[in-house]
This record gives C-alpha cells, sequence and structure tokens, in this order.
C-alpha cells in the first residue's frame, strides 16, 4: 500500500466453514480469546472473533509485505482517549492506522500509513435503525434530504448517513462525544460539511460508500489532505491467507 491508500478489507461470517473458526481463533492473544467466550451468544462470539482475526491477520499480512515478520497475535493496541485502538508499532513497522468493525454476519477492517482512517459496517435486516432515529441522530441538513423519498431510497439514505457518521466519528477516534448534529452529509455528490462547533475542514476528508455483500452496507472516511489523490483498495479478506498465518 501507499500514503494514499486507504485499504479495506471485509470478511462474511456465511464464508467461515466450521474448521476454519479454530484457526481463525488462534489469530487472537489469549486475553482476547477470553474476552470472546464471556459472549452469551454464539453470533457474538463469532462476530468478535472473526473481527479481531481480521485486524490482527490483515496487519500482519501488510508488514510481511514490508518484509516485517509480526504474528497475529503479538500486535498490542494503546486506546484513545475515546476508546479508539491505534497499534502500537515495532519500530522498523510502516506507520499503521486502524479501525474495525462488526456487525451481524460481516466484519470490516481499514488500514492508511499516517492517517486517520474509520470504518462502518451495518446490517441491513437491523429492524432498529428506522426513520424515528434521523431527528435524534441526524443533522437537520440530512433530515431534510430524507423528505419525500420512496421507502427503498429512505432506506438507503439512512443507512448511509448512519455509516457515514460513524465512520467520520472513529475516524477522527472522538465516538459519540462528538455532537452528531454538528457535521452533515450530502450523499451525490459525497461531501461533509461542518458547523461552528467542529473546527475542520470538509476539503480534507475522503470518504466512500461500498456494498461488501448483499446483505450489508460500508461507509469509510479518511483524513488526506488532497482527497483527489487518495485510492482505495478494498476487497473480501483471503480467508486461506488468514488461516495460513495460524499454522
Ligand atoms: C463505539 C463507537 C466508536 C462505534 O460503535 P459501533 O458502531 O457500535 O461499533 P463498530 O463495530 O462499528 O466498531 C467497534 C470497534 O471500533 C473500535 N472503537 C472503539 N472505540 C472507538 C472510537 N472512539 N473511535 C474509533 N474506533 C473505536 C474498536 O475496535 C471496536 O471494536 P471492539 O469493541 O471489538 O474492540 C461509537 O461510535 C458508538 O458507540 N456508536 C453507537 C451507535 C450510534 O449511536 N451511532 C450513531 C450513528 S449516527
Amino acid at each position: 500500500m501507499t500514503p494514499d491508500t486507504a485499504l479495506v478489507r471485509w470478511l462474511p461470517v456465511a464464508d467461515i466453514a466450521e474448521p476454519d473458526w479454530q484457526h481463525l481463533s488462534a489469530l487472537l492473544p489469549a486475553e482476547e480469546q477470553a474476552r470472546a467466550q464471556r459472549f452469551h451468544f454464539r453470533r457474538d462470539w463469532e462476530s468478535y472473533t472473526a473481527a479481531h482475526a481480521l485486524l490482527r491477520g490483515t496487519l500482519s499480512l501488510l508488514a510481511s509485505a514490508s518484509g516485517l515478520s509480526v504474528a497475529p497475535a503479538e500486535w498490542r493496541f494503546s486506546i484513545g482517549d475515546h476508546g479508539k485502538p491505534e497499534p502500537v508499532l515495532p519500530a522498523e513497522a510502516p506507520p499503521f492506522r486502524v479501525n474495525l468493525s462488526h456487525t451481524r454476519g460481516l466484519a470490516a477492517v481499514a488500514v492508511a500509513l499516517d492517517r486517520e482512517i474509520g470504518v462502518d459496517v451495518e446490517w441491513l435486516d437491523r429492524t432498529n435503525l428506522t426513520i424515528d432515529l434521523a431527528d435524534r441522530f441526524f443533522a437537520p441538513a440530512e433530515c431534510a434530504q430524507l423528505v419525500g423519498l420512496d421507502a427503498a431510497a429512505e432506506k438507503e439514505a439512512l443507512f448511509a448517513f448512519w455509516t457515514l457518521k460513524e465512520a467520520y466519528i472513529k475516524a477522527v477516534g472522538m465516538g459519540l462525544a462528538l455532537p452528531l448534529g454538528a457535521f452533515a452529509y450530502t450523499l451525490d455528490p459525497l461531501s461533509i460539511a461542518f458547523d461552528e462547533r467542529i473546527q475542520d475542514d470538509p476539503a480534507s476528508w475522503y470518504f466512500r460508500r461500498l456494498r461488501p455483500t448483499q446483505g450489508h452496507v460500508l461507509a469509510l472516511a479518511l483524513r488526506h489532505e488532497a482527497p483527489a489523490r487518495a485510492t482505495l483498495d478494498a476487497a473480501p479478506a483471503d480467508l486461506a491467507a488468514l488461516m495460513r498465518l495460524a499454522q
């Protein structure tokens, strides 16, 4: 990857066969395996295990492409003031910055070199993401764009705003400490605007919307001083390569 790349990899849980799970789980350090074991529902164990195996495995594969050998379970993360994990890098490693997202049936990771990056995925059959939430979570300018749409277009816009807003707050690492109404997207063209509560420059952001599976949407936010130069490297994860890391 280059300094301008936003790399995105996703892993659908449905692609993981039963015998694969032990290999993926082996990519996690003992404390994360233990954390995963505490989930009550198998699907939560799967989602967490797939996401963290994807994050750790992707970092190891990228490091290896730079001639550096780091086992997936060896990566350590520091946690920012609002909870954003970033890798603690060995001296010779490229300046990886990462973000992770998981939802029912899908995990995704985004990686950049020395740039803020955020990713969010949502499951389209999620029933609690409805138009009633718009007033609470979206900016007035976003709510206005939902008026008069037919049901399909409304749902598409709703999920787009939701994932894009998450991608931005995750890129800057602030989470819900940032007022969600203080920034507003337009979808076509894809752009952001900030009100006076957020000191940020719309011209320094690169956003993308993707459809990794029929049932999921993904949004990406990358801070880049010249967004036209940013490039997207987006693909399904190489599951076989991830599993080889466990052997
Ligand atoms: C915690 C939050 C950063 C993301 O939550 P989320 O969308 O439910 O979860 P995702 O699966 O996309 O992301 C979780 C991952 O993001 C990372 N993360 C945690 N805090 C983060 C932060 N402050 N910034 C960036 N990434 C963060 C972690 O890797 C976490 O994975 P883990 O819990 O398995 O370690 C925050 O945005 C939140 O609480 N959102 C709740 C939903 C909401 O109200 N959204 C409004 C949208 S309009």
